[in-house]
């Protein structure tokens, strides 16, 4: 386990709308690198960024034609290599985005394993044996293609998936998991995470990590023995990279797939959703946690947590985010109040967290027009808002990536760099105690000492944090409290003797 990750905040890039240094009106490399300083101001001392590869941006990168080619729209692979080294000095770590399960159809090894000759990618992708044998269960495509098969998507239709075999091999065209071909693509994503790891890089955030064999079994037994296979290379060959899933389910994650950190996605009615967005399809009756007029109850979400943290925590972190580019962002539902709420909440809870750009200042959800796959997901990935220059300070071109927030009170960052209250100087001031008090960092002990309703008072370390996200005020009784003085507070909490107060809308650690 690298030590780094226990005193680790991550920050979310989504490269196209960070910042654009070259006036193309989308976001790049060396936008990233002139942000750093920012990003190292926020106490962010990682990095994920989203996909940075050549691609058709049929899935906005996430439908990668070269693994080993920066987009020629962010820049070049030198200026990544460059990049991962700005980085370093700055103190800050950098994950990129691993897209295993699948490549965009425009990839050589696809555009090889579609010919009808048998060459070496025939098998590197899921194909049927015959044009009209189609898959039971999965998405797939035939009558496209030269050669006679039909082929597996693992999500659009341009991103055919890679072949890691099947659990139970039903079919004669199936490949086993232990099948040279199978064990060949897992060997060339190795490939692609050493080319990147030796130019610099310190790790990867795993797309979509649970899906590489098809038809495993319900702890994904197979797919996490292909984990486990990258994490011992990982240990032996860099032991300082992290890996960071999007799977969701932290036992199969990190206990058995060996991953450091798994992702608590936002999946309806799990406990990380009834935190921040429980209401699809309608925001208008989000009755999440952190909303003052919801009657959330914290149990809610412990009910589902505690036993995952319990059995996780000896050998690996859940992150919880305060987004992330594919869900809504928080701001959609929540207040610039209820916002420091959640994110002090957020930021001294166990695990690794991860901040979205633009959420450090609220930035709200826009309803807009799909964009490069995006759908629904499009209003979360807007150009983000620097200041009141043209296009809140992104870029200076007259056309810029995706529209920006129109209403008078956008947030941006020049206007809450200069209040202390803000949500962005809150943000930075709850950060800089995580990595002030190692109490708060990622492994140390999280008790929960009172949880009803929108109170919820826990210990971490020798800490006491209480946490009022209702409109009544309230009082609780513990003996916790004894002896106990203010460390930080948003809102009047006060604590006297046994008793602390914590009026509607506050949040208070003790020390
Ligand atoms: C999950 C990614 O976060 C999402 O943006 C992408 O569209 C799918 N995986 C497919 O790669």
């Amino acid at each position: 386990m690298p030590n780094w990750l226990n005193d680790a905040v991550f920050y979310e890039i989504y490269p196209q709308s960070f910042y654009d240094a070259n006036d193309d009106g989308i976001g790049d490399i060396a936008g990233m690198k002139a942000k750093l300083d920012y990003i190292a101001s926020l106490g962010c001392n990682a990095l994920w960024i989203n996909p940075v590869y050549d691609s058709p941006f049929k899935d906005a990168g996430y439908d990668v034609r070269d693994y080993k080619k920066i987009a020629p729209r962010y820049g070049t692979n030198e200026e990544m290599y460059d990049f991962f080294k700005a980085a370093h000095a700055k103190g800050i770590r950098v994950l990129m985005d691993l897209v295993p399960g699948h490549t965009s159809d425009q990839h050589a090894w696809f555009l090889a394993s579609k010919k009808r000759e048998h060459n070496e990618y025939s098998d590197r992708y899921v194909w049927t044996n015959g044009a009209f044998v189609g898959i039971a269960d999965h998405p797939y495509i035939s009558g496209m293609t030269e050669r006679e098969g039909a082929y597996m998507l693992n999500f659009f239709a341009s991103q055919p998936a890679l072949n890691y075999g099947w659990g139970i091999v039903t079919e004669p065209w199936q490949s086993a998991v232990d099948s040279p071909e199978a064990i060949a693509t897992r060997e060339a994503i190795k490939d692609v995470m050493r080319f990147w790891l030796d130019h610099g890089c310190d790790g990867f955030r795993v797309d979509m990590a649970d899906s590489l064999v098809k038809n495993d079994d319900d702890r994904k037994h197979a797919t996490a023995s292909i984990w486990r296979n990258v994490r011992d290379m990982l240990d032996k060959e860099y032991p300082e990279a992290a890996l960071v899933s999007e799977w969701s389910n932290p036992y199969s994650a990190i206990n058995l797939a060996g991953f450091h950190m798994d992702f608590y996605l936002d999946h309806w009615h799990n406990g990380y959703n009834t935190l921040f967005r429980d209401y699809e399809p309608h925001p208008e009756q989000d009755n999440s946690y952190f909303r003052k007029e919801s009657d959330g109850d914290i149990r809610r979400f412990l009910t589902d947590y505690l036993p995952k943290y319990g059995r996780t925590r000896e050998h690996g972190y859940i992150s919880m985010f305060t987004c992330n580019h594919d869900t809504p962002r928080p701001a959609r539902t929540l207040s610039q109040n209820e916002l420091k709420l959640a994110y002090a909440f957020l930021f001294t809870m166990p695990g690794v967290p991860f901040l979205y750009y633009g959420d450090e200042i609220g930035m709200k959800y826009l309803n807009l027009p799909s964009k490069e796959g995006g759908y629904h997901r499009t209003g979360t990935r807007t150009p983000m808002q620097w200041n009141h220059e043209k296009n809140f300070g992104f870029s200076k071109a007259d056309d810029i990536y995706l529209p920006q927030d129109e209403n008078k009170d956008a947030p941006c960052v020049s206007d809450q760099e200069a209040d202390e209250n803000s949500l962005l100087q809150t943000t930075r001031k709850v950060i800089s105690l995580r990595h002030a008090y190692a109490d708060l960092q990622a492994g140390s002990s999280f008790d929960v000492i009172y949880a009803e309703g929108h109170i919820f008072v826990y210990k971490r370390g020798s800490l006491v944090i209480g946490l009022n996200t209702g409109k009544e005020d309230a009082v609780i009784e513990k003996d916790v409290f004894r002896g106990r003085t203010l460390l930080y507070q948003i809102g009047n909490p006060e604590v006297q003797a046994e008793k602390l107060s914590l009026p509607a809308g506050s949040f208070v650690i003790l020390k």
